[in-house]
């Protein structure tokens, strides 16, 4: 099973952005953490990270027949964009929404996400925890890990 881990604008600053708030690990550090538990999973991961929204929405709309699901932390454009919203929907691709930080103890700029109502379900404020927690419960939900499977 291939799963796609698609992150948004800014999240290529990882490690060095407000590490009060987002941490010290960097996007490569928390992919390769990933990496492992995908082998331990027995998924396949396909990652990238886009500071143009539109490149964003073309690379959800070739998850098509590609990916069984998703990782998206879209980052600002959570609380913006309804297009990427629509991309989601629109390819019909189950996803799991992902924050470092808890998008709802923040500002309240913060708290809408626009791609919640799409979402498999949404893990939010375990630091770069929150997608090794995301991914175990995306490929529970898909059916891909056995019953039992840490
Ligand atoms: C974020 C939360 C967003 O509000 C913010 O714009 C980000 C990161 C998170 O992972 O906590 O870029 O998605």
């Amino acid at each position: 099973m291939r799963i796609a881990v698609l992150n948004g604008p800014n999240l290529n600053l990882l490690g060095i952005r407000e590490p009060e708030i987002y941490g010290t690990t960097t996007l490569a550090e928390i992919e390769s953490h990933l990496e492992e538990v995908g082998t331990e999973l027995g998924v396949t991961l396909l990652f990238s990270q886009f500071n143009e929204e539109g490149r964003m929405i073309e690379a959800i709309h070739n998850c098509r027949g590609v990916v069984a699901g998703a990782l998206v932390n879209a980052g600002a454009w959570t609380h913006t964009s309804l297009a990427l919203r629509d991309a989601l929907t629109g390819v019909s691709l189950p996803f799991v929404e992902v924050h470092l930080s808890n998008i709802h103890a923040r500002e309240p700029e913060r708290r809408h996400s626009w791609l919640a109502s799409a979402a498999l379900g949404i893990v939010a404020g375990f630091g770069a925890e929150s997608y090794e927690l995301a991914l175990r419960g995306l490929v529970r939900a898909l059916g891909g890990a056995p019953t039992g499977a840490r």
